[in-house]
């Protein structure tokens, strides 16, 4: 490997959000030598654009709430396609991921009596949001940071990851590139833990930042883990509209949480018709189609939404409460949101399926590879409840963390990786620069982002999803003969175009998944096979690469116990 810079560690993150850098905290405090690679700029990870709060049953607002009300309501958000033990583990392990940030040094709004302040959000039974303002998941990430900081982790910023290594089935380090230089790095782990979020910008609306590509997906994809429940995609009911340069960007639920109410041009409440007990706090499926129902029904707003109204409020609650959302709608929309409605509409915001992991371990189907966060499956099933993704961060980030941790160091020596293959990486690498094609990179991907957009959305038919999956072809066929102008030095354009490979890999694998699941299920609406179906209650869609080719199959979801189902059994009747 010597003409590669090569770097060694016991435990290597790919990802610098939540699940990442908390995931590093519990390697190195259990004496791994831990690196973390970041794609961007460490601070900048989506985590820091999750608003509304972290779901834990502290009980400090309504005293009754309690872990096995959290883990119910995570259960009947998800349509009960939930690994069951992931929600038991995230219900339980919430409130003192909580406490521990809160020592960290995170400061949360607070209640009279000085108590961590919680809000409502939809599909929550009780106000269980510990929040700061609508600005929780950047004082998350600057607290993790500190303590990132502090415990002298190593940091790769502004590198990207390409490719894990594999040696005979075990995952060996990562091969990537540092985006200043274009220099090729070679990062050899014991342990990999992927952490690289979520996989939104397939789509033309979204609230993800650019970060989200589905890289750590298509990374676990190609090395040959296994992948889970692709094809729940949620759609957040509020994303801005208008202007159209912000279209997506969140809006978030504690608007809903601190009073928001939900309107058609008509000024009609619309949610009374769709769940008239929740309401506005519904779960985000439910939320999204109903608005998605309203428009299509010819009751939309001029930019094709609903309006969003909190000006019921004072207007030092809503610049208290609700601090960037205000700052938000001013500067970007013109609108004061104190004296005006925002116009809302949905955007595509979180996978609910990712690596398949081991509920305790967080280790994937191969050996020495892990996943935290966004990119792992099971705890979510067909829908996340809001808050729920940010305690699973912390929850199974450090789980991930310290199983990574473990396994490494029953590992002695490091993995010798074949030059060969790393010279195909490189080349692979470089090829968007050598590639004799004249395909415009972003021109593709505006017709990914347009095919899912009007194939693979909220509302799905077997038809379309067929016709998605031939285009799917077609598009992945132009891949080849993208070219990238430039030098390899900071250049977007080379990234985006690597970005892109990861994109067209995920599409297909969510619309294969899409077409495989005939019924509709939270998230997954099917205008063909409209109903729930008990049977595919039972199974998750698991998809994984045999050879070049994608292979889909079903497997049962992990049995449940009496105690468990007793505990649900109102529900379930
Ligand atoms: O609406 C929001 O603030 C988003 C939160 C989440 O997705 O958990």
């Amino acid at each position: 490997m010597s003409e590669y810079e090569v770097v060694y560690f016991d435990v290597l993150v790919i990802g610098s959000g939540g699940a990442g850098l908390r995931a590093a905290i519990a390697a190195k405090e259990a004496g791994a030598k831990t690196a973390v690679v970041c794609k961007s700029l460490l601070g900048k990870a989506h985590t820091v654009m999750a608003e509304g709060g972290i779901a834990a049953s502290l009980a400090n607002v309504a005293n009754q709430d309690s872990w096995q009300t959290h883990f119910k309501d995570t259960l009947f958000g998800g349509k009960y396609v939930n690994d069951w033990r992931s929600a038991l583990i995230h219900a339980k392990e919430s409130p003192e991921a909580v406490r521990e940030l809160e020592r960290w040094g995170a400061i949360f709004d607070r209640t009279k009596d000085g108590k961590i302040l919680q809000r409502e959000f939809g599909g929550h039974t009780f106000p269980r949001l510990c929040h700061v303002g609508d600005r929780t998941g950047l004082e998350m990430i600057r607290t993790l940071q500190d303590r990132i900081v502090a415990l002298e982790i190593e940091l790769f910023i502004e590198c990207m990851i390409t490719r894990l290594l594999v040696n005979d089935g075990v995952v060996v380090g990562a091969f990537g590139f540092r985006k200043s230089t274009g220099k090729t790095i070679v990062l050899m782990a014991k342990a990999v833990i992927l952490a690289t979020g979520g996989l939104g910008r397939i789509w033309r609306i979204t609230s993800n930042s650019w970060d989200g590509t589905a890289d750590g997906q298509a990374l676990a994809y190609e090395a040959g883990a296994e992948l889970k429940d692709m094809e729940f995609v949620q759609f957040h009911p509020t994303g801005m509209l208008w202007p159209p340069g912000v279209k997506g960007l969140l809006v978030t639920e504690a608007v809903r949480g601190e009073g928001g109410l939900l309107k058609n041009k008509l000024g009609e409440r619309f949610m009374k018709k769709y769940d008239p007990q929740r309401l506005e706090l519904s779960t985000r499926d439910l939320v999204a189609r109903a608005i998605n129902q309203e428009i299509k029904e010819g009751r939309g707003t001029e930019h094709g939404g609903v309006f969003l109204d909190i000006s019921h409020k004072s207007a030092a609650y809503i610049k208290n409460k609700l601090p960037s959302m205000y700052q938000q709608f001013m500067e970007f929309a013109d609108v004061d949101i104190t004296k005006q409605p925002m116009e809302v509409g949905p955007t595509c915001h979180y996978a609910m399926g990712g690596v398949k992991v081991h509920p305790e371990t967080q280790e994937s189907t191969m050996r020495g590879l892990f996943a935290a966060g966004e990119v792992a499956a099971g705890l979510h099933g067909g829908n996340r409840l809001g808050g729920n993704s940010l305690s699973d961060l912390l929850v199974f980030g450090k789980r991930a963390g310290g199983a990574a941790a473990e396994y490494a160091a029953a590992i002695k020596n490091f993995a010798y990786f074949e030059e060969v293959k790393l010279n195909r990486y490189q080349r692979e690498l470089i090829a968007p620069f050598e590639n004799t094609g004249n395909e415009n990179p972003a021109l593709l991907y505006a017709d990914l982002q347009e095919l899912m957009e009007t194939h693979v959305g909220i509302i799905r038919h077997g038809d379309k999803l067929k016709e998605a999956a031939e285009t799917l072809k077609t598009l992945s066929n132009r891949y080849p003969r993208t070219r990238v102008a430039g030098d390899p030095r900071y250049n977007f354009g080379w990234h985006w175009c690597l970005s892109l490979k990861f994109m067209l890999t995920v599409a297909e694998i969510i619309t294969r998944a899409a077409g495989a699941r005939k019924e509709s299920r939270s998230s997954h609406t099917r205008e063909d096979f409209p109903d729930l179906d008990p049977e595919w209650g039972k199974k998750s869609i698991i998809v994984r690469r045999n050879k070049e080719a994608l292979e889909i199959g079903t497997e049962p979801l992990p049995a449940m116990p009496e105690d468990i189902r007793k505990l649900l059994e109102d529900d379930l009747k």
